[in-house]
């Protein structure tokens, strides 16, 4: 293989500009030429492309976002997209393709496999809901932001004796709101795995303040059938002792510099990557198992998957006794 392309796609994680910096100083190491697609498969279905080399990746490690740009691109579940886009590969001799994104990005990727262009992916996205990978680029940094928002959050609400509902990201996936729960010590967490009520929940806010907690905090997943927003206003029409708020962490959770931990993770999953791809392999998506680099088959990672288990939800309930 003389020349591979790059790109990201879908939800932007902290983490990506170190995957395509491994991805383009592995491959120059072993004398591959890279291209780097910008805006995801939207700009693949363009020839929206830019040959990187070393330099080009220079002082990105650090940086949050990407710096090829994503897009979601609803147009490319069409079969002739795709083909046509294998056909731009081919004319370009572009022979292989590092696909850096998460669950919709890992699908996209899986097309051009099965229509027998050479793609290996490189799981990432905050959300974690990729199967067959304990973790995903991102998921790191994410958590550590949401959970020092909720730890800000705890001093007011402390301060006022107050209830905040604080709605955390994760359109199918409760993962980033349970663990940041976990991690900032709520009271509650309300995920699409685990469907509650509403009066439920404010049964729980009473009982708190019975029991003379300062305040408290619910953590809901952008995903959850109750929706941060729809028990915000119940709480305020049904009061429980705390005077309940509202707050959505929304797109904040998706940037800053990521973690060492989340560069570590992006950059030795993508030189595996790379080694797979010129290792004459395809369809499949790198994630991490056991302490390292493991591929999973493309039609495993994108099937849907648990990490909301009930035993996590029950150690998040026994620690906000
Ligand atoms: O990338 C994953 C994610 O951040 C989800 O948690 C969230 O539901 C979604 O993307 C938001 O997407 P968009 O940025 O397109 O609004």
């Amino acid at each position: 293989m003389k020349r591979l392309a790059v790109l990201t796609s879908g939800g932007d994680a902290p983490g990506m500009n170190a995957a395509i910096r491994a991805v383009v100083r592995s491959a120059a190491a072993r004398g591959v030429a890279v291209e780097g697609v910008m805006n995801g498969f939207a700009g693949l279905a363009a020839g929206e492309c830019q040959p990187l080399d070393d330099r080009a990746v220079g002082g990105i490690l650090q940086r949050g976002g990407t710096i090829l740009g994503t897009r979601r691109f609803p147009s490319f579940c069409d079969v002739v997209v795709q083909e046509a886009v294998v056909e731009r590969l081919r004319t370009a001799n572009i022979e292989g393709l590092v696909v850096i994104g998460g669950n919709g990005s890992q699908q996209g990727a899986l097309a051009l496999h099965r229509l027998g262009f050479p793609v290996i992916g490189v799981a990432s996205t905050i959300d974690n809901d990729l199967a067959g990978t304990e973790v995903t680029i991102g998921v790191d940094t994410a958590l550590n932001t949401a959970t020092t928002c909720i730890d800000r959050l705890k001093d007011t609400a402390s301060s006022h004796h107050r209830a905040f509902i604080v709605e955390v990201m994760g359109r199918n996936s409760g993962y980033l709101a349970l663990m940041s729960a976990v991690a900032a010590g709520v009271e509650m967490v309300v995920v699409p795995e685990f469907p509650t009520d509403a009066e439920a929940v404010a049964a729980d806010v009473e009982a708190t303040y019975a029991r003379g907690k300062a305040h408290y905090i619910a953590a809901v997943a952008e995903g959850a059938q109750l929706s941060a927003r729809a028990l915000a206003a119940y709480l305020q029409e049904h009061p429980r002792g705390f005077e309940a708020r509202l707050t959505v962490l929304g797109h904040l959770q998706r940037g800053g510099s990521p973690t060492v931990r989340d560069r570590l993770l992006a950059s030795l999953l993508s030189v595996a990557a790379v080694e797979a791809l010129l290792g004459g392999h395809s369809g499949e998506v790198i994630g991490w198992r056991h302490g390292e680099p493991a591929a999973i088959p493309m039609e495993v990672a994108v099937e849907p998957c648990c990490k909301v288990t009930p035993e996590l939800m029950e150690l998040a309930a026994v620690l906000a006794r």
